[in-house]
């Protein structure tokens, strides 16, 4: 991906120098087109998810990484996800949020990097086919921030905050979390290689400890070798639908930031 983008000052993804913080980024430039079934990325030419995209969420990231169950287990949950796009994955998690036990008090921290943000009316559009969800859509469009570069911190009800940093992915590397849960979710790696290169992947396993789970939909070699070489087990997984496989990953190396 070309970063010959004057209106975005965040530093250049070759040197992996992020200055966060300051002016807006670049909208996503979406196409809608009869025949799709959904949001189309008009800078990278892939879909953003497929015509069942919340099933296809909830099977790839919501099952693969065993939401549901950390859930139950009950206490905080801290979620991390390359790629926010419309927030289709996020609404997700927060909806299995939603059938906690009553019991549990704790928080569900919701962590996403998007340095081409859709613009509002594209956001919820993205939604509508998907009547399940659509109170949460209402309320994610309408707390979602202007797009200005940096972090954006959204205190949801129910214990649900959004972090969601307009910046490059590898912006991770400035951030203090560790996450339960990794949702990998860049666009295809052949159509963006950035978004799954080793440095990446690093700061991936940099936010991580051991039992830290990952998933994604891709089953690219380069991705596994890449999720192995910084300290996952990786398996593959049936994928859903038409697609045969997905992969899910579990930290099994040491945290470098304890
Ligand atoms: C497949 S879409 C994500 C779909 C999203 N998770 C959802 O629930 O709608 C991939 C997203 O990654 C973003 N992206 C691609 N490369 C990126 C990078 N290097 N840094 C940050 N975001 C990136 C794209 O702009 C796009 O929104």
């Amino acid at each position: 991906m070309p970063n010959d983008d004057q209106t975005r000052p965040l530093g250049t993804q070759a040197e992996g120098v992020f200055a966060s913080g300051g002016p807006g980024v670049r909208p996503a430039s979406i196409e809608w087109t009869a025949s799709s079934a959904g949001p189309r990325s008009a800078d990278f030419g892939d879909i953003y998810f497929a015509a069942d995209g919340l099933a296809e969420s909830r099977h790839v990231f919501i099952g693969g990484s065993r939401i549901a169950e950390r859930i139950a287990a009950g206490g905080d949950i801290v979620i991390a996800e390359t790629g926010f796009g419309s927030g289709l994955n996020f609404l997700a998690a927060w909806d299995a949020w939603l059938s906690r036990d009553m019991g549990n008090c704790g928080r569900l921290t919701f962590v996403s990097c998007e340095f081409r943000p859709m613009r509002k009316d594209d956001l919820a559009r993205s939604h509508a086919t998907f009547p399940e969800i659509s109170a949460l859509s209402a309320r994610l469009v309408d707390a979602y921030p202007a797009l200005v570069a940096g972090p954006h911190d959204i205190d949801l009800d129910e214990g649900v905050r959004l972090r969601l940093i307009f910046d490059e992915a590898a912006a991770f590397r400035f951030e203090t979390f560790t996450a339960d849960a990794w949702f990998l979710d860049g666009f295809a790696p052949s159509r963006n290689p950035e978004m799954w290169r080793c440095e990446l992947l690093a700061a991936v396993a940099a936010r991580s400890r051991p039992g830290t789970r990952a998933a994604t939909f891709t089953v690219a070699g380069a991705v596994r070798r890449g999720l192995q070489c910084v300290g996952f087990d990786v398996e593959k997984r049936p994928g859903f639908g038409q697609k045969r496989e997905m992969l899910t990953a579990t930290f099994v190396g040491p945290s470098r930031h304890d």
